[in-house]
């Protein structure tokens, strides 16, 4: 087996590898809308909230794309609270459907300043939303969003969050941040294959959504309300499998219970940084905001990433990721998240090693 430590999709233990294999079953009978219940009821205690949460067939960037649409009308001014690809990427879909996007963008490899936020706020008062990324899969960067939250709150503005390679792995308390929206994917932390984006909607993103005028038709909210609500079920073919992988990885995780997962993920996460560094290697995230779900490490002192990256592969059946768009090449990353122990991060390391000065790295 390969030992893959990208940040998503993730290993799938044994357990959700057999609930993958299951035998399909009727989404319109009974004993759908009694798994995907309990798939919701747990969803909403490991999103902390007390707000609806849909299942939604579509990648993650489907999901941000839902929020979007379901919360704005075109010509809404949107601040884009930007840290690195994915930001970019929520801002370029709002832009997209007609919004308005004033850019707030920080340098790569550093968190989002709570004051400047509040300062861009200041300076524009009709702003209606705020986009921000919670972990920035791309930069491995996670922001302060408790301190985020509270700005935008002062001003009265709707939370709209990327929470993607965050939810269940980082704490993110969706009602105590009052996050409006907070969308994540299947493939992240939850150890279930890609496919499904998951959302919670807050009351005021309700009010929102009852005056957003974005065109929609597959991602309608209110669609998914009324399916979920009237029947338990969702507005459309869901993947049937995920549900499955999610109905056993949820009750996997319930069952360590999320203040466990949350401080696993930070020991893996600190274990991943302590071993790059003890290699001799840098990271790119400034370390007071590093993410505990995936390291970015800088390419420096001869190292070819891709030649690295080659080793490990075919060496070592570590599979590790790149650094994406302008960080191809400067930089890699390791993926701890869903799945994942310090012992797996430590063969990493072991493997990183070895295979570093093959691919040119001289301390
Ligand atoms: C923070 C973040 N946002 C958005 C996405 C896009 O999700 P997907 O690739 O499932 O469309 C990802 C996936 O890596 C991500 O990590």
């Amino acid at each position: 087996m390969e030992n893959l430590r990208i940040p998503g999709p993730t290993p799938l233990p044994n357990e959700v590898l057999q609930a993958l294999s299951r035998q399909m079953i009727n989404h319109r009978g009974a004993e759908f809308e009694q798994i995907l219940g309990d798939v919701t009821d747990n969803l909403k205690q490991l999103f902390q909230t007390q707000s609806d949460v849909f299942l939604l067939t579509g990648s993650g960037t489907g999901g941000l794309e839902a929020v979007i649409v379901n919360t704005l009308s075109p010509g809404d001014k949107v601040l884009s609270v930007s840290i690195g690809v994915f930001g970019e990427r929520f801002a370029t879909i709002a832009q997209q459907f007609g919004a308005e996007v004033i850019p707030l963008r920080f340098e790569w490899g550093k968190a989002a300043d709570a004051d400047a936020v509040r300062q861009a706020l200041q300076a524009e008062p009709k702003i209606k939303a705020v986009l921000v990324t919670h972990n920035e899969t791309s930069t491995g960067v996670t922001n302060d969003l408790a301190s985020i939250s509270s700005v935008i709150k002062e001003f009265d503005k709707l939370l709209l969050v990327d929470a993607i390679s965050s939810l269940g792995s980082i704490n993110l308390p969706v009602d105590d941040w009052h996050l409006d929206v907070a969308v994540t994917g299947s493939q992240k932390g939850w150890m279930a294959p890609p496919g499904m984006a998951m959302v919670s909607v807050s009351q005021e993103a309700w009010q929102a959504h009852s005056k957003a005028k974005m065109p929609r038709f597959y991602w309608d909210f209110t669609q998914a309300r009324s399916y979920l609500s009237e029947r338990r079920q969702t507005a459309w073919t869901p993947a049937i499998s995920i549900v499955f992988a999610l109905s056993v990885s949820l009750e996997m995780m319930l069952k360590e219970g999320l203040p466990n997962i949350i401080a696993r993920h930070a020991r893996v996460g600190q274990a991943a940084r302590d071993g790059v560094k003890s290699l001799g290697l840098s990271l790119f995230a400034e370390e007071s905001h590093a993410s505990n779900v995936v390291t970015a490490i800088n390419s420096s002192d001869g190292l070819d990433v891709k030649k690295m990256l080659k080793i490990l592969r075919e060496e070592h059946r570590i599979i590790l990721a790149g650094g994406q768009q302008r960080l191809g090449g400067k930089i890699f990353r390791i993926g701890h998240l869903g799945w994942v122990t310090e012992e797996d991060i430590e063969t990493v390391i072991s493997a990183l090693r070895v295979v570093l000065p093959q691919a040119g790295f001289r301390k």
